[in-house]
């Protein structure tokens, strides 16, 4: 995708005026947020609740505007386009149409004016008009792409999904396994995409959470696997999480959308590297899977860091089915191993000492200091920053958050509260 071009006169006003919009960008999007959603309360049922209170969505929906503004005026910053794809992805996941992009637009700028009053000249305020409609268009340009390759019309985005069986994983990880209730196929689905189930709760809100695809082993049924989100410090319990787990039961329909995202395995030879803590080994199963059936020769190491054996979900599936491949490596560290274990490794996960294979691919899903601790590791023993790949479990903060220091530290991994994404 090539970035599109700012006006002349527009792109002098940015230029002067990027570095106070991205030192009050949260401010801006935590403005924007009450406001659009006291006016179009029908999105509150697409916003996800959980990230407004946490203020995860403000921060990632700001984070992206000034990447965007940066690179239209910085050919030296860098790239942009998986941004793109990420945001589109999760867009089409959620039904999000064209004409609801003027609301979006018309409640930020409008948050624009509120934050920096009378700063925004109406030079000003035409120029970042100009960067949110350029952005605007490529997303939309993009979504529609998308929907138009799974032949889903945005209007419609879901289709309903029975639960035809339940599967308790580990005492706080379910698995539902998912079929049609239209009679008609399985999409194609990816290794490693997610589906937004929407979820219609019992106080009468409906409520859109994303879950990997952890299984598409039957060809006709797919499987989600969900941790359940526990509360912290007084915050409240995940919503859709307790939901899955205590209320839906076999029988019972969801609306689930068509598989999304743009962290997916290609049909390459390179060997692969699966790092995943916590939840993140959702997004191992479905990979382990589409290599058994497509390249059985593909050389395969999985790494997985838990609390216990007890906490560590789908891993006797995932065992399975790397016996099915030539070459295959499980891994895994726990913070409290059993006694006895001889095969596991205790603490947290430590790459440093693996033996990488020459052109490894780097897939890794957990939670954000145990990805940031894989990727500085790995990059520290020469894989090249292209061949790392990352799935968040939430809005993408990577960018909003400072990197670390690119060198290994041995024995330090994810925080134990922390990790399960
Ligand atoms: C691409 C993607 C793939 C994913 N795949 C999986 C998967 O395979 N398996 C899986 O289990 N999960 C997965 N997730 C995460 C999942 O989508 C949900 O985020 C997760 O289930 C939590 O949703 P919830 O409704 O239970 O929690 P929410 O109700 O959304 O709460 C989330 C957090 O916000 C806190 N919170 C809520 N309200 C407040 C408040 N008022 N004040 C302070 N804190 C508050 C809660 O305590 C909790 O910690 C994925 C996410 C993404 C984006
Ligand atoms: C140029 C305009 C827009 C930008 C820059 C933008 C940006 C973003 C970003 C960065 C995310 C987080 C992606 C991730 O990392 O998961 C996101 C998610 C989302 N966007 Fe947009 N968006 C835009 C327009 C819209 C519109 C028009 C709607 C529809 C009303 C919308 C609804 C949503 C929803 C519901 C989510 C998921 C929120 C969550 O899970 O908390 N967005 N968007």
């Amino acid at each position: 995708m090539t970035a599109p071009l700012l006006s002349e006169s527009s792109e002098a006003v940015v230029r002067a005026t990027a570095a106070v919009v991205a030192a009050h960008a949260e401010e801006i999007t935590g403005v924007f947020y009450p406001s659009m959603l006291a006016a179009h309360p029908e999105l509150l049922r697409v916003f996800n609740t959980g990230n407004q209170a946490t203020g995860e969505q403000s921060k990632a929906l700001a984070a992206s505007v000034v990447a965007y503004a940066v690179q239209l005026i910085d050919p030296a910053a860098p790239p942009f386009d998986h941004v793109l794809r990420r945001i589109a992805h999760k867009h089409v996941s959620l039904g999000i149409r064209p004409d609801q992009y003027t609301i979006v637009g018309r409640h930020l700028l409008a948050a624009v004016g509120e934050v920096l009053g009378d700063a925004v000249t109406p030079e000003v305020a035409a120029a970042w008009d100009e960067v949110y409609w350029l952005f605007a268009t490529q997303l939309v340009a993009e979504e529609a792409r998308l929907y138009h390759l799974a032949g889903v019309d945005p209007a419609l985005p879901v289709r309903p999904y029975r639960v035809v069986r339940r599967v308790q994983e580990t005492a706080e990880v379910v698995s539902l396994v998912l079929e049609p209730a239209d009679g008609e196929p399985l999409p194609e689905i990816l290794p490693g995409q997610y589906v937004s189930v929407f979820a219609d709760l019992p106080d009468g809100s409906r409520q859109p959470r994303q879950y990997t695809v952890s299984s598409t082993r039957s060809g006709a049924r797919l499987q989600i696997t969900v941790r359940r989100v526990r509360g912290r410090d007084g915050a409240p319990d995940g919503r859709v999480s307790a939901f899955l787990h205590d209320t839906v039961a076999v029988g019972d329909l969801l609306d689930v959308s068509t598989p999304s995202g743009d962290v997916v395995v290609e049909d390459a030879q390179a060997p692969l590297l699966l790092a995943s803590a916590g939840a993140g080994i959702t997004t191992v199963l479905p990979v382990l899977e589409h290599v058994a059936r497509t390249q059985p020769q593909r050389k395969v190491v999985v790494a997985h860091a838990d609390r216990t054996p007890a906490d560590h979900a789908l891993r006797e599936a995932v065992l399975r089915v790397g016996a099915e491949l030539d070459d295959f490596t499980a891994l895994a560290w726990y913070e409290q191993p059993e006694p006895g274990d001889t095969t596991s490794r205790r603490g947290f996960m430590d790459l440093s000492e693996v033996p990488l294979p020459e052109g490894v691919q780097v897939f890794t899903c957990g939670p954000l200091p145990f990805m940031r601790q894989v990727r500085a590791t790995v990059l520290s023993r020469g894989v090249p920053a292209a061949a790392v790949r990352y799935e968040v479990f939430g809005p993408d903060l990577w960018g909003a958050a400072p990197e670390p220091e690119v060198a290994p530290v041995p024995h330090q991994g994810v925080h134990p509260q922390r990790v399960g994404v």
